[in-house]
């Protein structure tokens, strides 16, 4: 089959999207990978079928100008993949108002600004936009707050948008990916030292989001599996509406129909492990 469709995609530099990047160019696809830095463009420009975009997600004039980059190269768009995102983690009642923002203005705002604005291409070529949530978009994790509470709002505006779109041919389809193993943990680290040193909840946060970083980086799944799942999402006929990637599939489906009481409690219980 021919592949041969142009895709953009945000947050190529590294991990997840730097996998979508590769794989999906190596089927053929025609990439445009969004990075922000030079070292990053120049290395994805290196590879074949990738044109490198700087693209922040929080610039709309750096969007607009992808925008109109690609309405010069007369290839549309079939696909958008929303990948780039960060994620801040720490107690909730310790968490600065302006990294809420941020974690927002990234993973809702960003994936808002740059959908809205390639929609147009979508709707031409009645194409496919491409949602990477996490598992932490349906399932809340004490301590890890700000990301999960941008993956839900992720989960929200991609149903919405989902459903506008049924009567207009785009597909909107959410990836729902578990612990992969990418750059991403290590940069969480970072925020640590930023909990304030009365807090009642910094101990506890601290050594269960060293746990979770030890795992996601000795455990974590490769992102090409994530890469692979994508390219699923792009090609079927009739994808599903939304990909759970996780090792941990089904205890996720009885977590899904347990009461929040009893979800509770359960958190309870590994809370106090640690
Ligand atoms: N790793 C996991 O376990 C996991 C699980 C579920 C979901 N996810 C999701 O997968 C996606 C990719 O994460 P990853 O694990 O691959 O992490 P990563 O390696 O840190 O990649 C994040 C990407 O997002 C980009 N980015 C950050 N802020 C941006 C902005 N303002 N504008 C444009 N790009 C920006 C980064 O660019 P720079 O290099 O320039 O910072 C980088 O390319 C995220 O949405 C994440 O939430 C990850």
């Amino acid at each position: 089959m021919n592949y041969n469709k142009a895709i953009l995609i945000t947050g190529a530099s590294s991990g997840i999207g730097r996998a979508i990047a590769e794989y999906l160019s190596s089927k053929g696809f025609k990439i445009y990978a969004g990075a922000r830095k030079n070292k990053d463009l120049d290395a994805l420009n290196k590879l074949v079928n990738i044109t490198a975009v700087r693209l922040d997600v929080t610039n709309q004039e750096e969007i607009n100008s992808v925008y109109n980059f690609i309405k010069s190269q007369n290839t549309g768009l079939f696909g958008l993949v929303n990948n780039a995102g960060i994620a801040y983690a720490g107690p909730l009642m310790d968490m600065p108002v302006d990294f809420m923002y941020k974690q927002f203005d990234v993973n809702l705002i960003g994936v808002h600004r740059i959908t809205k604005t390639f929609f147009p291409f979508l709707l031409q070529s009645k194409g496919r936009i491409i949602m990477i949530s996490s598992d932490s978009g349906f399932f809340a994790t004490p301590f890890f707050g700000p990301y999960s509470v941008s993956k839900f709002a992720l989960e929200g505006y991609s149903d919405s948008l989902r459903r506008e779109l049924l009567l207009v041919g785009v597909k909107v389809i959410i990836i729902e990916p578990g612990r992969i193993k990418t750059p991403i943990w290590d940069k969480g680290k970072e925020l640590f030292d930023k909990f304030p040193e009365d807090s009642i909840f910094s101990e506890k946060a601290r050594k269960i989001g060293e746990y979770a970083i030890e795992k996601g980086k000795t455990s974590g799944l490769s992102p090409y599996k994530v890469a692979k799942v994508v390219f699923k999402a792009l090609t079927r006929k009739k994808p599903k509406l939304r990909y759970l990637i996780a090792p941990n599939k089904f205890e996720y489906k009885i977590i899904k129909i347990m009461t929040d009481k009893m979800v509770d409690s359960m958190v309870k219980k590994k809370l106090e492990k640690f």
